[in-house]
């Protein structure tokens, strides 16, 4: 494989964003604690660096989904292949995601959160590609909008590789 990457969003300035993020969601959540539901494996890095900036008291517990597709697009049939340690019962929960791009994979684990009666669910992204939006998901918070573009880095993965940039930038075959 010979693809190359291109530079979208420095580390500055990704670390930057997450510090004002992690700032907001503090102020929000003021008097509270926040649990994150982080989203494995592209929400990992994200989740570390934001919890990091969040002063009020954070409890972590992490869930992976698949949903049946190929590398590059998501089919919308979702499947919970690792489930939540800790009921969320009554929790302030916030989901913290990697990317929003069809909104499939959201708009189906909202639901079944829902389910679960958490005292309160939002939704964090590091990334969010509006123009791609097939099914609409309330999006609380968002670090960048991006253009429809392959991204990795910071979590995301191009055929499990490129996970640990330090930057996002786009896959260029
Ligand atoms: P959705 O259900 O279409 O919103 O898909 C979201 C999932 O697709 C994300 O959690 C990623 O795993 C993957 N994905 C979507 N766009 C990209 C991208 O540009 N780079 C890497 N993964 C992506
Ligand atoms: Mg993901």
């Amino acid at each position: 494989m010979s693809e190359t990457i291109r530079q979208l969003i420095s580390e500055e300035d990704v670390d930057r964003k997450i510090r004002e993020i992690g700032e907001q969601i503090s102020r929000d959540y003021e008097g509270r604690q926040v649990h994150l539901i982080c989203v494995l494996k592209g929400g990992v890095f994200f989740t570390c660096e934001l919890a990091k900036r969040i002063n009020v008291p954070v409890s972590l517990d992490f869930m992976s989904v698949s949903s049946y597709g190929d590398d590059t697009s998501s089919s919308g049939v979702v499947r919970i292949v690792k489930d939540l340690d800790e009921s969320i019962e009554g929790k302030d929960v916030l989901i913290v995601e990697d990317i929003i791009d069809s909104g499939r994979t959201l708009s189906y684990l909202i639901e079944v959160l829902k389910q679960r009666k958490p005292s309160s669910l939002r939704l964090c992204t590091l990334l969010d590609k509006p123009e791609r939006r097939v099914k609409d998901v309330k999006v609380d918070y968002v670090c960048f909008n991006i253009p429809d573009e392959f991204v990795v880095g910071y979590g995301l993965d191009y055929a499990q590789k490129y996970r640990n940039l330090p930057y996002i930038g786009v896959v260029e075959l």
